[in-house]
Parts: structure tokens; sequence; C-alpha cells
């Protein structure tokens, strides 16, 4: 790892162990991208790279020639309305009205460490294992400068990026538009892949060539959604798990935000990611600073599957902060499939006490445990027990408890009901624009986490409960998104700021709570997985992956998810059959199988199982204990193509020293004459040299043998839903 500048040529340079990332100050001061890809030596002169021949119509900076011009170059972060008429990373409304800029170099620092951003989720490392290159940019005509952050890490090829705008003037700027990264290629013959969706179906991979003209996705929903993951890559053609080029852009941010890819006239490509600029806006007075969210570059010569273990590793190492990364998380059983809102404490016991006979390790009590909420109508934001329905929350605790079980409990704390105490005392603490009709989704409004009280008071009331009680996991739940997004208490030349400052509201009720609960578990859910991200990451290690919990569907689910986010970040359980949300009936087996793949639970009513399923769930939490510690540290590997969007799917997990690996093959359909494409798992990761052997089997083979011939599995796969694990060691 190391970051240098030449100042013979100009030309900073950025090397990961297995990445070299180079710029240079161009022409007329802008800032030139040179090259991104596999290492290449270092002192060799780049900047040719910076030089493209004029073609028509292009404009230049005074003083220079069209081969100099700034629309046919690739920039690093490039200016609007200077000369780059592709879509551009941002937009300064300054003093006289203009949005026009042009940023030139004026210094740069080299510096070990990394500091964290204010209020915003991102990258950590000890000083001495990174290094920060920080490019001061300023446009020509304000003197606002930008300043181009990128950080290196020494056990990762990942690129740590993001922007800060610093307004030195006299004057108050307006920051239209602010991405937290660009980066131009210099081709388009590339495929774009990327995560999309819907409710209950959350995170399918998509693939798709690049094609002239504008492509990408976003959020405007002030919150991640269900329908995109604020993250893409770029890949070879011919890209597959296991060999190829592969570039991928992931931004730590859990409101609205937006890629923005687009393949020009030339076939070159820029790509950008960062905030929403439809429902962003923000003032910046005089002497203030604002930060962009970071993003996370990471590139693989090794194909898809060396991407995805990249960014698993660094967001394990880099940005989940929890103490309960590392640690085995209790095996829990959540109510909300087994009683919705239709229980009491004696149901919740009788919950708890099954539970705890079957092995499970953590009662989850779920939405309807406060106010006067049986339904999902009224209540949100009166988080105080219903002791009608509950009694006193504490003693069911210690009751629960004393079963030698945990407890947690379900919150919605970005919301509330209009039939609520919180409303009645405080309208006007709802988002919404005065004089305009209100939107509703599942019957509630969306709180206004820009203002300081209502931060306040969510800290108060959910602290409050939390020291009344042992609790010591809280589900975070948040069901609909963001809609007339104005703040009561902002004047009109601030209200663009409104959804950004709500994010930010949401970041500082998660920093303090974790300030005085540092131990507390916290699970992420927005009904389901629609705030899956990286954001997120940096406060809490897991997230609900999707309220899907059809095992034939979540192979898929879960897949696409692993494109960036690693297995331990799954919350993963086992329901009930006909499944509530397909309907569809497989075998307890097969659930519990897929469910291992992320943090482990159960979610349906355990009391009315009979014997055998019981059984199966003690053999169920058995295996959890077994391969938890592999599943959660070992490096996962996607054996299949597709993202588990065929028919066969499998995967793996190999643990650091690579003596022991765990293989998942599941088959959603069989059908007559399939076998041939599944007969042959190809296991990747082990060590060539050792043998492998498989557990309660005379089975043994090779490293090199089980990577290149791979096993056969097709008498293991026959039939429809159906699961296998292959548990091989080597001495
Ligand atoms: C949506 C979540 O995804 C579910 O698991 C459950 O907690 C419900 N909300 C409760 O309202």
């Amino acid at each position: 790892m190391q970051i240098s500048f030449s100042k013979k040529t100009r030309t900073f340079r950025l090397d990961t162990e297995n990445s070299t990332y180079a710029m240079m100050i161009g022409p007329s001061g802008e800032l030139r991208h040179l090259y991104y890809g596999a290492s290449i030596a270092a002192g060799d002169d780049l900047t040719s790279f910076a030089l493209r021949r004029d073609r028509a119509f292009s404009p230049y900076p005074e003083g220079l020639t069209s081969n100099d011009s700034l629309n046919i170059a690739a920039l690093e972060y490039s200016a609007f309305g200077s000369g780059d008429f592709r879509n551009t990373a941002f937009r300064l409304r300054k003093e006289n009205g203009t949005p026009v800029t042009s940023t030139v170099y004026k210094s740069h620092t080299i510096r070990k460490g990394k500091e964290p951003l204010p209020g915003l989720p991102a990258s950590f490392a000890p000083a001495k294992t990174c290094e920060t290159l920080e490019i001061v940019m300023e446009d020509s005509f304000s003197g606002v400068r930008i300043v181009l952050r990128y950080s290196v890490f020494d056990d990762s090829d990942v690129i740590a990026r993001s922007v800060k705008v610093v307004n030195r003037t006299a004057n108050p700027v307006r920051i239209e538009k602010l991405m937290s990264a660009q980066l131009d290629f210099d081709s388009m013959d590339r495929d774009m892949i990327y995560l999309q969706g819907k409710w209950a179906r959350e995170r399918q991979a998509a693939r798709i060539a690049l094609h002239p003209g504008m492509q990408g996705f976003r959020s405007a929903r002030g919150s991640t959604g269900h329908q995109y993951n604020p993250g893409v890559v770029f890949a070879d053609r011919s890209a597959s798990e296991r060999s190829g080029e592969a570039f991928g852009m992931l931004l730590l941010y859990s409101g609205s935000y937006t890629v923005e890819v687009e393949a020009d006239e030339y076939e070159s490509v820029r790509a950008m990611i960062g905030i929403n600029e439809e429902t962003f806006a923000w003032n910046l007075a005089k002497g203030e600073e604002f930060d962009s969210p970071e993003t996370l570059l990471v590139f693989s010569g090794n194909g898809l599957g060396a991407l995805s273990a990249q960014y698993h590793a660094f967001l394990m190492n880099h940005v989940i902060r929890s103490p309960w990364k590392h640690v085995r998380r209790p095996v829990l059983v959540n109510n909300w499939e087994a009683t919705y809102f239709d229980f009491d404490d004696k149901k919740i016991y009788a919950l708890a006490k099954c539970a705890s006979s079957l092995g499970i390790e953590m009662l989850v009590l779920d939405d309807g445990w406060f106010g006067k909420r049986n339904d999902d109508r009224t209540s949100l934001g009166d988080w105080f027990v219903n002791t009608g329905k509950l009694g006193d929350l504490g003693k069911l605790v210690k009751k629960i408890n004393r079963l030698g079980m945990k407890f947690g409990l379900w919150f919605e704390p970005e919301m509330i009901s209009e039939e609520s105490e919180l409303y009645r005392k405080h309208p006007d603490w709802v988002l919404s624009v005065p004089g305009m009709r209100r939107s509703l989704g599942r019957s509630q409004m969306v709180l206004d986490m820009s203002r300081k009280e209502v931060v306040d008071y969510l800290f108060e009331t959910i602290a409050g409960l939390l020291r009344s009680a042992n609790i010591e996991y809280i589900k975070w739940d948040m069901n609909r998104n963001l809609t007339e997004i104005h703040s009561a208490l902002l004047p009109p030349e601030q209200q663009g700021e409104t959804a950004h400052r709500y994010v930010l509201g949401v970041y500082e009720l998660h920093e303090r709570l974790l300030n005085e609960f540092p131990n507390l578990l916290i699970e992420g859910c927005s009904g389901g997985g629609g705030r899956f991200d990286a954001g997120m990451l940096y406060y809490v290690p897991q997230i609900w992956c999707s309220d899907d919990t059809d095992a034939i569907e979540r192979i898929s689910i879960q897949l696409g998810t692993s494109l960036f986010y690693p297995s331990s970040t799954m919350g993963a359980h086992v329901s009930v059959c006909p499944n509530h949300q397909t309907g569809r009936t497989v075998s307890f087996r097969f659930r519990g199988d897929v469910a291992l793949a992320g943090t482990f639970g159960y979610e349906l009513d355990i009391t009315s199982l009979g014997t055998a399923e019981q059984e199966q769930i003690r053999e169920q939490i058995r295996r959890y204990h077994q391969f938890n510690d592999l599943i959660r540290e070992g490096t996962f590997h996607r054996i299949t193509e597709a993202f588990g969007q065929s028919d066969v799917a499998a995967w793996c997990w190999v643990s650091a020293d690579r003596k022991e690996v765990l293989v998942t093959a599941v088959r959603k359909n069989d059908s007559p004459c399939s076998q041939a494409p599944v007969c042959r798992l190809r296991i990747p990761g082990l060590d060539p040299q050792r043998i492998y052997r498989m557990e309660n089997s005379s089975f043994a083979m090779h490293g090199s043998t089980l990577m290149n011939a791979g096993i056969n599995v097709s008498d293991d796969l026959r039939g429809s839903a159906v699961s296998v694990l292959y548990h091989l060691k080597a001495g």
C-alpha cells in the first residue's frame, strides 16, 4: 500500500496490494484520470493516457488546444458548465447565480491514517495501516474548495473516496450536486452489474451490457429502498465468478442516492455514485464545510468472486464497528410470523419456554408491544409498554432470562401514527409540506429526523426502556419511504437539506444509543431488506434480508446480497410452511440449510410443531454452533454463476488457513435429463496440495482435484427444493 506523487510528471499514484490507481494534474489545472486496474510497475510515465486527440466540437480552456478539451478527457472529478458536457460530479450555485464551476489544483497532502467523517459512517483503520491523499481543488471564480480524499489500506484492495466542500469565501454557496466518486473508463465494452428488486424480492443481481447514453438507477425514497442498492460493478463482458476484470463502487449511505452511468459518443463511460441531487441541496455559509458520504472502490483481476471477497473482508475489518461482528449471534425466535399482533405475555412466555427447551437462545418480541397497537394503524411513536397486553415488561424479561434466554425488542423509531399520543402532542414533528396533502404508507407518517428534539425524544424513550429491563437486542424497523420531505423548522432556502439532515438524524440516534449501550445488538430492518447498505453496517452488524422467508426465494436474495455484503450481516430465519409470502411448502431441512448462510433464527410458532420438526430444530442449532464461526469468519465463495437465479446454486465458506470448507448446494426444481450441468461443483479457494476429507465418509480428495475437477453432486441433488451440505477438512 502506498500513495506517491511525482513532481516531474505531476502524477499521483495509489497502490494497493493488487491494484494501481493513477491521476495527474492536467494542463489547465484540472485532475485527469490516467489508470485504474491491476498493479503496474512503479515509476513508468503514464501521462500519455491524459492525451486524446480532438474530435469535432470539443471546447477547450483558453490558452490551450482542442486536444486538451475537458469533454474528451478522462477526468477525476468533473465540474459543471466549463467544457465537459457529460454528467458532471458536482454543481455549486454561487453568489452571482452561476452554477458554472472550474476547479484547478491548489495543493495536496499525503499522510498516514484516515479521519472519520463527522456525522457519517466511514471506514476506519489504525493510522499505521492506511494512508490518505487529500487533493485540494479550488473554484477559480469563487475560491470555494473541493477536497478530494483517497485512502488506501495495507490489507485490502479497497480505495475509500469522499469529497469535502469548504466555503472559504465571504458569501454563501449552494451545493446542488456532490457525487462521492467518479470513475471514467475509456471503453464501453463492459457489463454493469447491480442489485434490483422489490419488497420481498430484494437484491436480485442484474447484469446488462453498457450501451450508448444514460443508464443507472437511484433512490428518491429518503432511504435505500427495496428497488436498488447503492453499489455497482463494471466487469468484462466475459467476467465470471473466477475470472475477468471487475470494478466496484459501493456507497456508505442510507438515504436517497444515485448511480449515474453515461456512455458518450466516444464510447467512454463515466460512472458516478453519491447523494441523489433530486432531493438534495445544501447551503454552505461562510467558513462552513460539507462532507459527502464515502465510496469504496474495489478492483479485481480475478472475477466477481474476488471482488465480493474484497468487499466482505473490508466491511468486516474497516466498516462494521459492533463488538458482535466476530461473535456468534444468539439463535433467536421472533414472534412476528408466529403471532403477528395477536399475543400477550402468556403466549410470549410459552414461546420462550418452548424455544429454550430446543436450544434457542433469544426471544425477540416484534411489533405490537407498545401504546394501543393491535394492528398496524396506531401507536407508532408511543414507545411505552402496553401493560394490558404484557403486564410488566421488566418482569416478563426476567422470567425469560431465567429460562436462560436473552430478550430482544422491536422498534420503528422513525415513524409516527396519526392515532398516537405523540402525534397529538407534536403534529409538527411529521415530515409534511404545509398546505399540501400528506401521503400515508402502511397508515403511518414519518418523523422529521432532521430535528434535534425528535432525535432527543427518541433517544430518551428508547434508552429509558433499555435501562428499565435487560433488553440485549433491538430490531430497528422502517416500514415506509419518505414523502413530502419538508421540515417545519428549516427556513425556505434550506428545505433542500431536509432529506440529508434526516439521514444524519438517524445516524445520530444510532450513535447515541451505541454510546450508552455499546454491547447492544441491533438488527437493521426496513420492511424486510429495504435499508440494507454499507452505511447502516457502520452502526449495526446485521440486517434483516427480506420479509420473504421462503427458502427458494431466499437463495437469489442472499446470493445477490453477497455481491457486496458478508454472510454475517444477513438476517436469515426458518419460517413456517406453507410460506406466508409465497404459499410454498418445502422441507424443514431445506429451510434450515438456506438460513444457515446468515445470522440464524426462527420465525414461526414453534410451540405448534410436532416432535420430528422440533428435533430438527435441535439438530439445526447444533449445526449452527458447529459451523457459524466458519460462516462468519471464513471466505465466502459463490460456486455457481448467476447469483442463485438458476435451478442449481452452490456456495461455500473456506477458513483462513484453508483447512476447512463448508459447501452448500441447492436445487430449486428438478427436471428430466438435467443432471449434466449439476454433477460437478468446483470448490474454489482450497489448498491444492492438501487432502480434504468429508465428515462421516470415506471421501478424500486433493484440493487441486476439488478445485479443478470438482465433486459430483448429482445424486445428492435429486428432486426439487433439495439441499446438501459438504463439510470437508484437511489434516
Ligand atoms: C416489517 C419487518 O420486516 C417484519 O419482520 C416485521 O417486523 C414487521 N415489519 C412488523 O411490523
